[in-house]
């Protein structure tokens, strides 16, 4: 049995460069998962349940336990000083930490701290997702340059999901690895390693009570999704559950597809791309799956503000570029449309 903390500490020691810095930073993102684990199992208790009553820069109505696991997070990674500040879904600018302990520090995390608050009070699977990339102003004040980064710049793209068990998922770029939480102990434990998505799978999902609004490409893709066709082994099957996490995480042990696609009505979709679709993407790639916006690799998309949004089509190789291939075919006028919407 090989835990979390001794795995960390084994990859650094194959790395001469490093230092032991990113191995405190994802040690502390550790701790934190399981204060929030904690919480999150015990809301129904804890009084923690429902809104806050507060509104997001996104105008979303933040959850207490929204609150709760963002303060947790940036606790633990201003107390550990190895980041020198977070670009969170919960606050409107970057939270800068104290410059005086982290002019050094090499890195910026991008975080989701509650992700799919919808499912909080129905005991259904949520998570935290995170980004982390190098800063490139060691030595000096945060810039823009640090926090809008391209995906292909990140170091580690990994989420927390607190399900039927609670486990950590995450790459440095070198593989998937996932690691199941023991609450007897308090400890991760390496569970599955080296995880790779299964291509083709079966299943889709996507919020399709927003079909009217989808693009003709998604709708054509959702019908050949339907159809039957055993030799391709359709019709596929449908799970939403609403929480990009958990839908992520079934369909990345099982093979499938998420569709979050852009609307005319909403043409970046609702997904942020600092902190959901880059990390996740990050994962997809490194597990043999792919991620884009529908027609574009999600981790070539070069941030124009920290809370943009994104399309985002993820999942079995085979399945995203069937996709890609009904929205080039049915919607290629929507590529222009997802461009433009990132300057806003
Ligand atoms: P968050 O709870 O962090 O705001 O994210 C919710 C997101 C994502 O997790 C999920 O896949 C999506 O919203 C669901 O949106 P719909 O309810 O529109 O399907
Ligand atoms: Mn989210
Ligand atoms: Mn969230």
């Amino acid at each position: 049995m090989k835990t979390l903390v001794e795995f960390i500490w084994e990859q650094q020691s194959i790395s001469s460069q490093a230092t032991g810095e990113f191995s405190r930073l994802l040690n502390d993102i550790g701790i934190a998962a399981k204060i929030v684990n904690r919480d999150v199992n015990r809301a129904g208790l804890a009084g923690v349940l429902g809104l806050e009553g507060t509104t997001n820069v996104q105008g979303e109505n933040q959850k207490k336990l929204d609150v709760l696991a963002n303060n947790e997070f940036i606790k633990a990674l201003r107390n550990g000083k190895q980041c020198a500040g977070i670009i969170s879904e919960e606050n409107d600018e970057v939270v800068v930490f104290d410059e005086t302990t982290t002019r050094n520090a090499k890195y910026i995390v991008a975080i989701d701290p509650l992700d799919g608050s919808s499912n909080i009070e129905v005991n259904v699977p949520i998570g935290t997702i995170f980004a982390i990339y190098r800063r490139k102003s060691v030595g000096s004040s945060i810039t823009m340059e640090d926090v809008l980064q391209a995906g292909t710049e990140l170091v580690c793209g990994g989420y927390i999901i607190y399900g039927s068990s609670t486990m950590m998922v995450y790459t440095t770029g070198n593989g998937v690895n996932g690691f199941t939480y023991d609450p007897t102990c308090g400890i991760f434990i390496l569970s599955h390693e080296n995880m790779k998505i299964k291509d083709p799978g079966n299943i889709y999902s996507i919020n399709e009570a927003n079909y009217i609004y989808f693009p003709e490409g998604v709708k054509r893709y959702i019908k050949y999704c339907q159809e039957d066709d055993p030799s391709t082994g359709r019709p596929y099957t449908t799970r939403y559950i609403g929480s990009l996490i958990s839908d992520f995480h079934r369909n990345l042990l099982r093979g499938g597809i998420y569709i979050y696609p852009g609307t005319k009505k909403n043409p970046a979709g609702k997904l942020r791309l600092l902190y959901e679709c880059i990390p996740m993407a990050f994962i997809a790639e490194q597990a043999g799956a792919k991620a884009s916006d529908g027609f574009r690799r999600i981790l070539d998309i070069k941030p124009e503000h920290i809370h943009q949004r994104t399309p985002l089509f993820i999942g079995s190789k085979s399945m995203v570029e069937k996709a890609e291939e009904f929205m080039a075919t049915y919607s290629p006028e929507f590529q222009e449309v997802y461009e433009k919407s990132e300057k806003k």
